[in-house]
Formats: structure tokens, sequence, C-alpha cells
């Protein structure tokens, strides 16, 4: 089955075709980046209006990579939420438009089910269901959770971001440093030759472990990052010669923070789960300190760590056509992109 993937649940504008839910034919991600950065962060409008501008030359080229006809696609799949719905309406559109054009199925995809299926696309990856149960850190600029992945469609959180997310708090650390956007990779270039040790940036939640959150999520799987980010802001106001002195050691030390603390809560759940297999999606997936963290903890547990290839981590089309090719080939079937949900929740089950 080959699937036209369509994402633009964000800043970027992305189309890709996959084979069979894992051959990715093309994957072409357009990056607003650039319209962003002048505003320190994704403005809405501007996305959306981009989107429009984008999408017809991104589905084309989409196709044309991958080397096959419009009349050879089976599917059209679009993520429909979570994300920013002025934007999620654009891909809707563009996809409902093609499905007419060329009377094919049009479906909708959970965008973070798309990021679980970032994680197979690396063709050295085992199958899913050789794979499973998966323990799965993800980890973008709108979610942080820990999660068991029991087959596809199949899952259960267990711990989640009770504030900002990871990617959210390196955005904001960076804005405060005076790095620019995004913060991930700002802060990861920043950081290098950098003092991880320079100042011990409180890892939120430590000691939490055993006690529950309302929905009954155990406090010691979660995350935390509002007390870091402001804990680096008066140590600025503290200390404002670090800004230009020290700038590497701050930058390492405050990425150290964030990817410690999603160590810490991974190791928990590796002890509480018993997992065998461990994996990370999702933008901050990129991180070279957290990758070698996680590559630790696999070694010292016996798991097996499933790592996003590079250029499935943040958002991109292959991801989504994949994640509905994965649903397509377990039995499961995937629902009709009717409406866009800003706040679609991954259905544990
Ligand atoms: O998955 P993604 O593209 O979008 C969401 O679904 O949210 O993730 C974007 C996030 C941003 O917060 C960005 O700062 C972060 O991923 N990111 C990184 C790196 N590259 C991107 N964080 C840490 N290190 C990186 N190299
Ligand atoms: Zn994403």
């Amino acid at each position: 089955m080959r699937i036209l993937g369509i994402e633009s649940s964000c800043d970027e504008t992305a189309a890709a075709v996959v084979q069979a839910g894992r051959d990715v034919l093309s994957s072409v991600v357009h990056s607003q980046i650039a319209s962003h950065r002048p505003w320190g962060g994704v403005v809405p409008e501007i996305a959306s209006r981009e989107h429009v501008g984008q999408f017809p030359a991104v589905a084309a080229a989409a196709v044309a990579q991958a080397g096959v006809r419009w009349a050879d696609l089976d599917a059209i799949a679009v993520t429909h939420g979570p994300g920013l719905v002025s934007s999620l309406l654009i891909g809707l559109s563009g996809a409902r438009a093609l499905g007419q054009a060329l009377g094919k199925p049009v479906w909708g995809v959970n965008h973070l089910e798309a990021h679980l299926a970032g994680m197979f696309l690396d063709p050295a990856a085992p199958e899913p269901a050789a794979a499973c149960p998966v323990l799965v850190l993800m980890v973008s600029g709108g979610h942080s959770c820990l999660l068991e992945m029991f087959a596809v469609g199949h899952y259960r959180i267990l711990g989640q971001t009770l504030d900002d997310a990871a990617g959210e708090c390196l955005d904001k650390g960076a804005s405060l440093l005076g790095l620019g956007y995004p913060g991930g990779p700002a802060i990861e270039r920043a950081a290098r030759g950098g003092d991880p040790a320079f100042v011990k940036f409180p890892r939120g939640l430590e000691h939490a472990k055993g006690r529950r959150t309302d929905n009954g999520l155990d406090l010691g799987m979660c995350f935390s990052f509002s007390g870091l980010k402001t804990a680096l802001l008066y140590h600025l106001k503290k200390h404002p010669a670090d800004l230009a002195q020290r700038a590497a050691d701050l930058a390492a030390a405050y990425q150290e923070a964030v990817m410690d603390s999603l160590a810490l809560r991974v190791e928990r759940a590796l002890q509480a789960t018993g997992a065998r297999t461990l994996a990370c999606v999702g933008g901050v997936a990129k991180n070279a300190v957290l990758r070698a963290k996680l590559e630790a903890l696999a070694a010292r547990f016996q798991a097996r760590l499933l790592l996003t290839p590079m250029a499935y981590c943040t958002d991109n089309a292959a991801m989504v056509a994949a994640a509905a090719g994965l649903r397509e080939r377990a039995g499961l079937g995937n629902p009709p992109a009717l409406e866009a949900d800003p706040s679609l929740p991954l259905v544990e089950d």
C-alpha cells in the first residue's frame, strides 16, 4: 500500500510517500523557521498563511520524488490533531481536495501516533510486533511523555509533563540566553565545550516518586520544567556577566538539567516496567546529550534502543504516512479525516 502523508500541525509543511508503512519513497519538508525566527516563536497566523502557499508545491514534489504517479497512490493520510487548528485546517483541506480529485480515501492521523511510527522508519528497526512492548520517551516542542507501546494502536501513558514540554523548555531557555529560535539546536550548539556542571539547575519533581497526579499517574515518572526556566532567569539576574563570559557553560548546564530529568524518569520507568526495548521520538530526540544518556541506560538495563532516524525526529510527513500504513497492516484501519482537533489525545487502549 502506497500512502501520501501530509503534515501541517505546526510550522512544517510536509508531504511524503511511504510504502507498506516503513519504506520511505520520498519525504519533503518545508520548514518555516526563517519566517517565525524574528518573533522568537511560532506565530499561528503566519504559519497557516505559509502552509497555504507551500502546500501545492510540497505535495507535488513528494509525489514526483517518489517516482510514482498520483493515480498510483492508495490513500492520503493527513495529521488531524493535535496542533494549531489554523495550521491543521490547511493540510486537511489540501488532503480532502486531493482525495476528491483522485477518488482516494483520506484518513486522519494522530500527530503523536505519527511520532511513534517514526522509530520504525529506521530500516534496521524490527517490525512493531517484534519490538513491542516498547517503553517510549516522547519529547517534542508541544509534548513530553513516557508511555508503553504494547502494539500499534495500543498505548498506556506512564507519565507526562505537568507544565512545559521539554522542547518548549529548551526554546524558552534559549530565548533567555539570547540564542534565538528554535532553542533546542541553538542550545546544543552553544553548549559545545561548555561545562555541564557549571550550575546545578533543578531537575523538577526529583523526589516525587510514589506520589500520584490527579489523573493517577506516578509523579516519579512525570516531568516539570517550569522551575528550571525560572532558575535560569534568576541566575541571569544575579550573575548578568555570565551571559557573555560563561555562555557555553550556562547552555551546557541548562541542557544537562533538561536531559538529566528526562533520563531520570526513563530510568524509573525501565525499573518499573522491566521493558526490554526503549525508544525515543520527537524533535528533542535529535539531541546528542540525550541520545548518549539513553544509550547508557539501555546498556545498563540490557534493553534494545530504538532511536528515531534524525530526519524523522522533528515534524515530517513520512511518519504520518507510516502511522497510517502501520495501522492498516495491523488491521486497525484509519478514521476518515473529518475535523481538525487541536487537542486530540493519544487513545489509551
Ligand atoms: O517534534 P517537533 O518538530 O515539533 C512538535 O511536535 O512539537 O519538535 C520541535 C522541538 C523544538 O522545541 C526544538 O527546540 C526541539 O524539538 N529540537 C531539539 C533539537 N532539535 C530540535 N531539542 C534539542 N536538541 C536538538 N538538537
Ligand atoms: Zn511533532
